[in-house]
């Protein structure tokens, strides 16, 4: 395996309407590598840069200082650069069912491969294998985007970018809305292809405990800068800065804080339900099996 990231993001600087009354700094100087398979949270208060920074990785908005290497190469040096970064990095937009607009689930699915020139076999090999990633059965396909669920339809937008087999999966949010059953199947559709392909995933989220749940790294960001990089263990542990950001360690760690604080011995990290009971049992001498 080679050891340069797939993604390095150099003094990134985005300014919004720079020289206008309206000027506003979003990211200053962000410097990031993504690892190749990395599955990494991306935390923040709303306003703090997120969507901002994955817009920047497939090149959809161009930086007003600073670079973005893919694979160690710029992805803004030319309109082929460009263009392969497209189809290399898939990003999924917050509620991305609002961009579905062909005929057919199949027709939207097929759109990102159509596009980087596949032959109709490949596309056809493509579509069936994303829609059988994200739960949608066969029979769905030949169906107008537009009488499906909601959920469905989310599940049908993250399929298009999946088709296109990205090396690096960025969402924003892509939880946002569903009840957690819902979000909690996106999720498991995404672990199954980060699984599968070992490609590096990038989840922007609002919620900690999904991101301890499932990524080896979180980020958090803090006006338009990197506030904290590391495990989630690294980040939780600084709780009263997080709290100073209006953000939240999980309930279920807060929760084994105040525990301990009254004597009970839980070991371990703590972060959701499951780690919780998990603690209690072996606390309690053992009922492993209940
Ligand atoms: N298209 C835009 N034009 C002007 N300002 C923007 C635009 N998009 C975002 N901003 C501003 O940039 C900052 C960062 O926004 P954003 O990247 O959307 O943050 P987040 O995704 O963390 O909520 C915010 O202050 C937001 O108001
Ligand atoms: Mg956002």
């Amino acid at each position: 395996m080679s050891k340069t990231p797939i993604l390095k993001i150099e003094n990134l600087t985005h300014v919004y309407s720079k020289g206008t009354p309206f000027e506003l700094s979003a990211l200053n100087g962000i410097n990031l590598e993504i690892g190749r398979g990395e599955v990494i949270g991306i935390i923040g208060h709303t306003g703090s840069g997120k969507s901002t920074l994955i817009q920047h990785l497939n090149a959809l908005i161009k930086p007003t200082e600073g670079k973005i290497y893919l694979d160690g190469k710029d992805i803004n040096e030319s309109k082929q650069s460009v263009k392969e970064a497209r189809s290399r990095v898939g990003l999924v937009f917050q509620y991305p069912e609002y961009q579905l607009f062909e005929e057919t689930v199949y027709k939207d699915i097929a759109f990102g491969p159509k596009n980087m020139r596949l032959t109709p076999d490949e596309i056809d090999v493509r579509v069936r294998a994303s829609a059988q990633f994200v739960g949608i059965d066969e029979e769905l396909l030949e169906r107008s985007p537009f009488d499906l669920s909601g959920g469905q339809k989310r599940r049908i937008a993250i399929a298009g970018v999946i088709a296109m087999l990205p090396e690096v999966l960025v969402l924003d949010e892509p939880m946002a809305g569903l009840d957690p059953a819902g979000r909690r199947e996106i999720m498991e559709n995404l672990m199954g292809y980060h699984r599968e392909t070992g490609n590096a995933m990038l989840i922007v989220t609002h919620s900690m405990e999904e991101a301890a749940r499932y990524a080896q790294r979180m980020i958090v960001l803090e006006h338009g800068r990197v506030a904290m990089d590391g495990t989630p263990d690294q980040v939780f542990s600084r709780e009263k800065e997080l709290k100073e950001m209006g953000l939240a360690v999980p309930e279920m760690t807060e929760l084994a804080e105040k525990l301990r604080g009254c004597g009970l011995p839980l070991e371990g990290t703590i972060y959701t339900v499951e780690q919780m009971r998990d603690a209690l049992l072996r606390l309690g001498g053992g009922r492993q099996d209940a």
